[in-house]
């Protein structure tokens, strides 16, 4: 499987750290010094997941240079869709992409490497030439916003990525592992609220409904530590790889703390650590395709270089890959 486009969109609004302290008790200092982040995109009503999603995938065909109906598959890795049902083939007829099959996986902030992982599964065995891989999520509309603990976090995007079947020389995916833990499920939740509806008699149901997202930042910080390390370790290891061959460290942007302390245990210096925290927090499954797009964009990141990538997060759930981009081809 080849790494051949990608694409992104953002919500038009940025909401800095000095708006965010005008309605929780917070400072820009605080939220720079502890997680690196300086503003997040705020989508409005009208900015759908799907709408997001189309867009970068729009951008992702046309840098791949595809026509829609040429796709086989579009994954869309997302933790807030906009239907629970799916919202993948929404995403599908916006892009008048009739010929593929569209569906939706759910593993937070694991959600694109996961998804990225799957559809090369789908491409080895035949099944699939083309496809779309989204990662993108609006937790906006699923945190506390008086809740300073998680609300300066989180922001919105998408961001899609091109693959399609090579062969093995320009293969994109060289390694992976993943991994989930459920037994510590409740570091990180996005839950079903417990409300009952009377039915019939003595029969009840459940209402559906989600509580905000609850983390426990410290137990989080801790697993990102000590998991995010070792799963890329195995990953190096399992491909021959040493971490001074990296081109890049393509991170889940969660906080620059732990890309630090990532970077820090491979020796990988500062500017080989990719980052747009400042800019845009943590927006859960888009983080690393949206990072991966700028970097392909503004020229960083060029053909053949070599990518150790890394998602982790509610699930709990990580993984680790290592990539290599191939941009267009011909
Ligand atoms: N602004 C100001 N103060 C804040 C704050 C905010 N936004 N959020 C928390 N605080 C306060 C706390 O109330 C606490 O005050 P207290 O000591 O008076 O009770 C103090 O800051 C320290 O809180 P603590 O939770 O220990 O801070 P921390 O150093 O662990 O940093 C996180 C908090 C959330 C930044 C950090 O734990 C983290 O980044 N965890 C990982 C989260 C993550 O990446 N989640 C997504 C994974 S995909």
């Amino acid at each position: 499987m080849a790494l051949v486009g990608c694409g992104s969109a953002l919500p038009a609004a940025s909401v800095s750290n000095a708006a965010l302290s005008e309605r929780v008790d917070t400072n820009d200092a605080w939220i720079r010094s502890r997680t690196g982040i300086g503003a997040r995109r705020v989508a409005g009503p009208d900015e759908t997941l799907t709408s997001l999603a189309a867009e970068a995938c729009t951008h992702a065909l046309a840098h791949a240079g595809w026509s829609p109906e040429s796709l086989d598959l579009i994954l869309l890795a997302t933790s807030s869709p906009d239907d629970l049902f799916g919202t993948a083939p929404r995403i599908q007829a916006c892009l008048g992409a009739r010929n593929a099959v569209a569906f939706d996986l759910t593993a937070a902030c694991s959600g694109f490497l996961f998804a990225l992982i799957t559809t090369a599964q789908y491409i080895a065995g035949g099944s699939v030439r083309r496809a779309l891989v989204i990662g993108a999520d609006q937790l906006s509309r699923w945190v506390d916003w008086d809740d300073r603990r998680t609300c300066v976090l989180f922001g919105d995007g998408a961001a899609a990525v091109a693959v399609e079947a090579c062969d093995a020389d320009a293969n994109g995916l060289l390694g992976f592992r993943m991994r989930s833990d459920g037994s510590r499920n409740g570091c990180l939740t996005l839950a079903q609220t417990d409300q009952r509806q009377a039915l019939l008699g003595n029969l009840s149901a459940q209402r559906g409904g989600f509580a905000p997202i609850h983390m426990n930042g410290q137990e989080v910080y801790k697993f990102a530590v000590r998991e995010v390390p070792a799963v890329l370790a195995e990953v190096l290891e399992a491909c021959g790889t040493e971490a001074n061959q990296l081109d890049w460290l393509l991170l889940h942007q969660a906080n620059q703390r732990i890309l630090d302390a990532v970077a820090e245990r491979f020796k990988v210096p500062p500017e080989r650590v990719l980052s747009n925290l400042a800019s845009y927090g943590n927006t859960s499954a888009a983080t690393i395709p949206l990072m991966l797009d700028e970097a392909v964009r503004d020229g960083r990141v060029k053909p053949g270089h070599r990518l150790a990538s890394s998602g982790f997060g509610a699930g709990l759930s990580w993984g680790g890959a290592l990539l290599r981009w191939s941009g267009p081809q011909g």
